[in-house]
């Protein structure tokens, strides 16, 4: 009996101790298999005196009901923790980000035209817009360029034939106004694009984007120019920024300017932004030239106002720091991510 005993403890001891299933399912063969210690001993049955027979294989019986119980209840065991493992592992994450849809975003030049608009129409203008492709009239005679003028060279463009050719500047929306609103006051922005003979590099290209704008009414002092121009300086660059007019020339205007921001960057220092000088030149404007009033249809002695014209792109560039105008015409889906309104 001492080995049944023994065999018992041992049973018992292997059956706790296992980890897996499999080791479970080796241990049932192990003891209780054919070739097993408990079927051995159920052959040395036959060796044994007759009346010891019903107590050993009783006992014999007991053991095989026993282990064969804890390996039952081990098994029970073991398929829970492994339910629980795999319940534990497949839990699902809420707090996982979500995945992001693809959107396309607007291009930083329409976004500087966007709130530019914006910040005009809060100061009572309106937009106008007109064709890319104008009268040579309105691009360039009504705006006191006439034919053999030599700041025509300057913008000479895209002719479609003698007399039509892709504007050259928003002052041909501006005439078309002038003409069509005349005598009456105006208060309007123009945006759009214009095309040129010109270099394509860094800071110029073919083709780009202008707002103008243009107030007509009677008694329009420059002061108010002045006004206008640093209210949007100071929300496009910033609260501390100042304005300065430089003299300038424009055949449209009289007296003309060139309208300068204090740097950005550097608060007027001096760095390489501004080249060192502290200031940015953003604009050309002026007072509406006599003659382009009366061409249009004005009395220039009782009607007056002012003119100034956008470079879009020279505002981004600044305002984002953009080093290369061309990033705006390459459509490259990084570039306008970098303007993202969802991040
Ligand atoms: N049309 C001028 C240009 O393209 C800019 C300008 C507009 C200047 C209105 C004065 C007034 O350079």
């Amino acid at each position: 009996m001492a080995t049944i005993d023994e065999l018992q403890l041992q049973a018992k001891e292997a059956v706790e101790a296992a980890d897996s299933l499999q080791t479970l399912n080796a241990l049932r063969v192990e003891y209780l298999g054919k070739k097993g210690p408990v079927q051995a001993l159920m052959k040395q049955m036959k060796d044994l005196p007759k009346e010891e027979k019903p107590a050993f294989g009783a006992r014999v019986n007991e053991l095989k009901q026993e282990i064969s119980g804890w390996i039952d209840e081990r098994r029970a065991v073991l398929e829970k923790a492994e339910e629980d493992r795999k319940i534990l592992e497949e839990k699902i994450d809420i707090t996982l980000p979500g995945r992001k849809h693809a959107h396309g975003n607007l291009n930083p030049l329409n976004l500087v035209r966007q709130e530019l608009e914006d910040l005009f129409i809060g100061l009572g203008y309106q937009v106008e817009e007109g064709p890319d492709v104008v009268e040579d009239l309105y691009c360039f005679e009504r705006a006191n360029l006439p034919k053999d003028h030599p700041a025509r060279a300057m913008q000479d463009s895209l002719y479609v034939d003698d007399e039509h050719l892709l504007r050259t500047h928003t002052t041909a929306i501006q005439m078309k106004v002038l003409e069509e609103m005349a005598p009456n006051p105006i208060k309007v922005i123009c945006p759009g694009k214009v095309y040129r003979r010109d270099d394509d590099d860094a800071t110029h290209s073919h083709q780009f984007t202008q707002m103008e704008g243009l107030v007509i009414g009677e008694n329009v002092p420059l002061s108010d120019l002045k006004g206008t121009l640093e209210f949007v300086a100071r929300k496009m660059f910033g609260q501390e920024r100042e304005i300065r007019f430089r003299p300038s020339y424009f055949p449209f205007t009289e007296p003309s300017v060139e309208v300068d921001v204090s740097c950005h960057m550097c608060g007027g220092k001096g760095c390489p932004t501004c080249k060192g000088t502290g200031w940015i030149e953003i604009l050309g404007a002026g007072e509406v030239h006599p003659h382009v009033l009366e061409m249009a249809g004005y009395d220039p002695t009782k009607m007056n106002g002012f003119a100034f014209g956008i470079g879009i792109e020279r505002m981004a560039m600044l305002k984002y720091g953009i080093d290369d105008i061309r990033h705006f015409y390459t459509n490259d889906k990084r570039f306008n991510d970098l303007f993202d309104r969802f991040d």
